[in-house]
């Protein structure tokens, strides 16, 4: 391509002037109408599912993302038939066996938010040992969201928060001090695939600012070139926090 018709915003964030954001957060749907799409069973589509997180949490570390919150099971998912839920706690040890060295030697740091500790104790144990065994990193920031609602993020917030300065001292530092993100980057960017355009309890005092990206990909198959487009899309935002 001569250089007089090269697009005039390039479509690699990295390679074009956009901002990058420094903390994006995936709502990951679509996956069991994947698999339907495909008369396949929906195990089938949350592992490709999962072949998806490996993508995009790669693509995330090249374009220079700081934190990146991905909502693996909600605390409504409970609600799913006992074999699919057990079908994503199952896929979700596979993820830790099978990538937990690269996320060591990448020197990502890994993150759980939500109440996790309700799973199984072996799987707890799992989680407690992959995250303390990347504790030291101190490279960008993969969160998974598990067991994750925002409701009861807020209150149990709340509930630490008066404890600490009383009702009284309530104020929104002190509740951002005690969410379970209160150590990763401010919200940038939170994208959700397959076209539904819901936030469904997913941090929801987070997006206050947030720019926000319906996409209608479905989940397995958002790849790196579809982190790259929401990426250069957030760079073309203006952002205003409410002023002019
Ligand atoms: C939504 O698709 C997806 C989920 C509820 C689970 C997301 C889980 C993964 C991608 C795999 C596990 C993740 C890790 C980090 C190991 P859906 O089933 O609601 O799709 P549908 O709306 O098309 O039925």
């Amino acid at each position: 391509m001569s250089p007089s018709a090269a697009p005039a915003v390039s479509l690699d964030p990295v390679l074009s002037s956009g901002t990058v954001p420094r903390h994006v957060a995936i709502i990951m749907d679509g996956n069991g109408r994947w698999a339907k799409q495909r008369m396949l069973p929906r195990l089938a589509g949350h592992k490709a599912g999962v072949d998806a997180v490996r993508r995009v949490t790669r693509e995330a570390r090249r374009l220079g993302i700081a934190a990146l919150t991905l909502y693996a099971f909600s605390s409504e998912n409970w609600r799913r038939p006992e074999q699919e839920v057990g079908d994503l706690m199952g896929l979700l040890r596979i993820f830790i066996r099978s990538d937990l060295q690269e996320l060591v030697s990448e020197n990502v740091r890994l993150r759980v938010i939500g109440d996790y500790r309700r799973f199984t104790p072996d799987l707890v144990a799992m989680i407690d040992d992959a995250v303390a065994r990347t504790a030291a990193n101190n490279g960008p920031i993969l969160a998974i969201a598990l067991n994750y609602g925002s409701h009861a993020e807020l209150a149990a917030a709340a509930r630490r928060a008066a404890l600490r300065v009383g009702a009284d001292g309530i104020d929104e530092a002190a509740i951002e001090a005690e969410l379970d993100t209160h150590d990763l980057p401010p919200l940038d960017l939170l994208i959700r695939t397959s076209g539904e355009q819901r936030l469904s309890n997913f941090l929801l005092w987070q997006a206050a600012y947030a720019e926000l990206l319906f996409v209608e990909t479905l989940w397995p198959d958002f790849d790196a070139e579809a982190l790259a487009a929401a990426v250069t899309a957030f760079g073309l935002r203006q952002r205003r926090y409410g002023g002019l």
